[in-house]
């Protein structure tokens, strides 16, 4: 009988999904915009980036326990927002914010959750976070923050690089539905991802351009902080100016991201965009980054670059696809002890002591 392959690291999960997933679902999770090279370059750009290890420092008991937006975590570690979770396994969400809890740490929650987000809340101690598209329409907006809200959500993060989805060939080619058992649980009727397609684009794609506000601009900013009465993050900022500008209007932290290089293909990778966004913010709010982050290695260089925390995304979805909430833990787990040996190896014994000096 043949031994079942071990799953050593994060990139064993991501093989796993080829055997279990329909392919356009596949390809919805993975792909990038256009050309994807956004898509490779979050990954290449981290491969970049050398250590210039410190050594004989007592890493005897390496700690990898942070505080983050006043919560204690055991890991640096949050879950980013995806989408449609529902594909990959049917607890879908549910699953993700009880590996949350497990875990001790955040999860994000998308606007487009297949759970409804009190479900999701319901279903975990761990802190939610819910994601927001900010829709044409104000009050459907505001009644989503109210939801978030009285659903038990602790921050906000409004996603600014989305006033247009970007162009994901394959989602095209495939002509992108969510299946129809699966629904968009905070929104409307499915009907609205059920649009029939129009001149080559995605259902999704579809959905975006009729009800995402694209009008969005810093006035918007200080009114939805206004509404939304918890903290605010702003997640898609990759310009230090913009960086500069959510301090100035007063948010509560930002994360430092191209959506998975979904977005605008040719942008710059997140880990690339760090070094100046973090002296630009000068530790004034705290910054989270995503985007391929694939081996806790990747999470000290981020760490040591001025990031608190890091975020993953598809790595959830792999986790998720193969064993469900087990699965997500499995994968924090392993990239948390990644980093608790890349920590040891480069001579820091706690998150607190991490900062540039120990990269070349
Ligand atoms: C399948 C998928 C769906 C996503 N859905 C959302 C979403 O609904 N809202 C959002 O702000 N970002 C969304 N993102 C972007 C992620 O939050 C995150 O920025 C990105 O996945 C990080 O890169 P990584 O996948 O390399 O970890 C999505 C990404 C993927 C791969």
């Amino acid at each position: 009988m043949n031994k079942p392959e071990p799953m050593l690291n994060l990139f064993d999960f991501e093989k796993s999904m080829t055997s279990s997933l329909e392919a356009s679902a596949i390809d919805y999770y993975q792909s990038g915009a256009l050309d994807e090279h956004t898509l490779k370059d979050n990954i290449s750009a981290f491969q970049r980036i050398q250590f210039l290890p410190r050594v004989l420092k007592d890493v005897s008991h390496v700690n990898t326990n942070t505080s983050f937006a006043g919560q204690q975590l055991s890991t640096p570690i949050l879950f980013s927002p995806t989408a449609f979770l529902g594909m990959a396994h049917e607890d879908g969400e549910l699953a993700v914010a009880r590996a949350a809890q497990n875990a001790k740490t955040i999860m994000i929650c998308s606007t487009l959750s297949n759970y409804p987000i009190e479900e999701i809340t319901a279903s975990t101690q761990a802190s939610v976070w819910f994601q927001l598209y900010a829709y044409k329409d104000r009050q459907a907006t505001l009644n989503l923050i109210q939801r978030a809200k009285h659903a038990g959500c602790k921050a906000l993060v409004i996603t600014v690089d989305a006033p247009f989805l970007g162009r994901r060939e394959q989602d095209v080619k495939n002509q992108f539905q969510l299946p129809s058992h699966l629904n968009i649980a905070n929104l409307f009727s499915k009907d609205h991802i059920s649009l029939p397609n129009k001149g080559g684009h995605s259902g999704l794609a579809h959905y975006f351009e009729n009800l995402i506000d694209k009008s969005l601009t810093w006035r918007d900013i200080d009114w939805l902080k206004r509404e939304a009465d918890m903290p605010v993050y702003l997640k898609g900022i990759l310009h230090p100016k913009d960086a500069q500008l959510a301090v100035e209007h007063g948010v509560d932290g930002i994360i430092v991201s191209n959506h998975g290089g979904r977005q605008l293909d040719g942008s710059i990778s997140s880990i690339d965009a760090l070094p100046a966004i973090s002296r630009a913010v000068n530790k004034q709010i705290p910054i989270m980054l995503d985007g391929g982050i694939r081996r806790g290695s990747d999470i000290l260089k981020a760490l040591a670059l001025g990031a608190e925390t890091v975020g993953i995304g598809r790595p959830v979805i792999w986790g998720l696809n193969h064993s469900g909430q087990q699965g997500v833990e499995t994968i924090v787990n392993i990239l948390t002890a990644e980093l608790s040996l890349a920590m040891a190896l480069a001579g820091c014994q706690d998150i607190q002591s991490i900062s540039d000096d120990i990269l070349v």
